[in-house]
């Protein structure tokens, strides 16, 4: 696959595997300690959609990442090496929020997830930002 193709797959990748993490982000937050059926019943929806598209997406995207980074010769960039600690870390907020949305479908009684998964929307969307304006600029120091 060419470069540019690779830019906007990874572009591609990118929007849908930060707007699956914000959804579980807010589902937990808003469902946090609930034992509804129709909670639990979007949680399972949920769940689905992380397994199918959610979680996909966050291997497309390293996949397409780490091949623009090697061909154009960014892994020596500071800016690059800033965004990758982050991507790092939502990495294991993804991990946390797919066992936070398997144990809220199912616990009996509710479960109530640790305090940095409920913020998971909130703390996703300004990494994402982050992300986003280190890579626009690629500032140089
Ligand atoms: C949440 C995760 C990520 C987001 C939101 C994101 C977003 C972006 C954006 C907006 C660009 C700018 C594209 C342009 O200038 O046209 C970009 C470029 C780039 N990204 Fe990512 N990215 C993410 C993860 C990654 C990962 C995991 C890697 C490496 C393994 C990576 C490597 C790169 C490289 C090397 C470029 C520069 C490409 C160029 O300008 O020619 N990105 N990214």
């Amino acid at each position: 696959m060419d470069y540019p193709s690779l830019k906007l797959l990874h572009l591609i990748a990118a929007a849908t595997w930060l707007s699956g993490m914000v959804g579980n982000g807010l589902a937990v937050a808003l469902l946090a300690g609930s034992t509804s059926a129709n909670g639990r019943a979007l949680l399972a929806s949920l769940r689905s959609w992380n397994r199918w598209v959610t979680s996909p997406a966050a291997g497309l995207l390293l996949g397409a990442g780490a091949s623009i980074a090697w061909q154009g010769g960014w892994l020596v960039m500071p800016w690059l090496q800033i965004k990758l600690a982050l991507v790092a870390a939502l990495v294991l907020l993804q991990f946390g929020l797919a066992h936070a949305l398997r144990r809220m479908a199912t616990a009996e009684p509710a479960w109530s997830p640790p305090a940095v998964l409920r913020f998971a929307a909130p703390l996703t969307f300004c990494a994402g930002l982050v992300i986003g304006v280190l890579a626009l600029t690629k500032p140089v120091w």
